[in-house]
């Protein structure tokens, strides 16, 4: 009944804590619920009074496949603001949220074995992307005693004839390592070496805007100019702005990837809706003291966490620095009993231990890292303390 490809797609992750952690609530258990990927703010109000006006101003009819004229400009002049990335309305692709641009990259580039190499632990979904594209996932394994950074010259001994995009996120999902432009600098060398045919970038600056402890945000399309005809810088409203049900992501990249992309998106589904669209445009060109000020908030949580976290023998969690996730080693756990007597065997079993102690996280497993565990802060104080509590006494019990 179903393709081929179906049998490669596993649930995620993700969605599976999610679940459990969903029938625990319903069961009457008190949890707290550190899997998700989205910030606890609201929506700023002047972002949503825009969509209020594009609704009642009519703006509710088809807008151009790759995005309406007045977002686009908005993203232009957030690329040259913030990126000192120059681009125009033609270098830019508007989807249904970064997962989307993601997608119609890889749909319109991969031929079936072309290779992705991506940083481990990387975001769930671009394994999942890859292989629903036909394309074979290279994951390239950093270390926490590196701050989860790779390392130029893995990067170099991992470029084949095969490899077809090399995709970096920075700050990461789900580690917070966030690169420096003398970082990122060391890839370019490594890049600029290596000039075969069709070798692209995917740059996923999504969480630009969470970054910590006074850092400049750098990305590569503006450190290495005469990459450009190499990289997708992709971007989009959920993170920056509380924006994630709008669903609104972009990239401005090489002009034929563009319009390839735009190509798939008009048989997908056409564009993501007008009004979300101009709400996108007013959270990019209206004021950005909200998200410094969210930004602090998130530095502050990751402090706390990182100072109860370090009151817990055998944890063991790398500073991050952005986004809003932790990403601690939990292999001083694995092998150990539950009082029950039940096994520690993996992260998915020590991720059920923690659920039935009241947290819920996710399995660094599902984040190409087994052995780890990723905790999202988006969460308020209260909730952070409570979570690091049982967290520490779910830890004490075993055996
Ligand atoms: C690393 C990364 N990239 C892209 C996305 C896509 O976000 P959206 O589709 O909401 O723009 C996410 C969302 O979790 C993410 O974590």
């Amino acid at each position: 009944m179903f393709s081929q490809m179906m049998s490669s797609l596993r649930p995620s992750p993700i969605q599976v804590m999610a679940e459990r952690t969903r029938q625990a609530v319903a069961t009457g258990h008190s949890v707290v619920d550190m899997t998700l990927g989205e910030p606890d703010f609201p929506t700023p109000p002047h972002v949503a009074q825009a969509a209020v006006r594009a609704i009642s101003q009519g703006l509710t009819r088809y807008t151009p496949i790759n995005g309406s004229l007045p977002l686009r400009e908005a993203i232009v002049r957030k690329f040259g603001r913030d990126n000192d990335i120059d681009c125009t309305v033609a270098d830019i692709n508007v989807a249904c949220g970064g997962k989307q641009v993601i997608y119609q990259a890889f749909l319109a580039t991969l031929n079936p074995g072309d290779e992705v190499l991506i940083p481990a632990p990387y975001w769930a979904s671009y394994a999942d992307i890859v292989g629903m594209n036909g394309g074979v996932l290279k994951p390239l394994a950093t270390r926490p005693e590196d701050g989860y950074a790779l390392q130029p010259a893995q990067l170099d001994a991992a470029i084949t004839a095969k490899t077809r995009w090399l995709v970096l996120n920075s700050p990461s999902n789900p580690s917070g390592t966030a690169y420096t432009p003398e970082q990122l600098l060391g890839f370019v060398e490594v890049i600029r070496r290596c000039r075969h045919q069709g070798f692209l970038i995917l740059v996923d600056d999504i969480y630009e805007h969470i970054l910590f402890d006074g850092r400049r945000f750098a990305t590569l399309a503006a450190l290495a100019p005469d990459l450009r005809d190499r990289i997708l810088t992709v971007n989009g409203v959920s993170k920056a702005y509380a924006m994630t049900g709008w669903r609104v992501g972009y990239a401005c990249g090489p002009r034929p990837l563009i319009e390839a992309m735009t190509k798939i998106q008009m048989q997908v589904n056409s564009h993501t809706s007008s009004i979300s669209q101009a709400a996108a445009a007013a959270a990019l060109d209206g004021p950005q003291d909200e998200v410094h000020r969210r930004c602090r908030i998130f530095q502050d949580r990751r402090d706390l966490l990182l100072q109860r976290f370090g009151a817990i023998e055998g944890l063991h969690t790398p500073k991050p620095e952005g986004a809003f996730y932790l990403f601690p080693d939990i292999r001083a756990f694995i092998g150990r009993r539950t009082p029950s007597g039940a096994l520690i065997s993996d992260d998915m079993a020590f991720a059920d231990h923690l659920l039935a102690q009241g947290v819920s996280v996710v399995p660094g497993s599902g984040f190409g890292m087994p052995g780890f565990m990723r905790l999202s802060y988006a969460t308020s104080d209260n909730q952070l303390h409570l979570a690091a509590d049982r967290i520490a006494a779910a830890v004490e019990q075993l055996g």
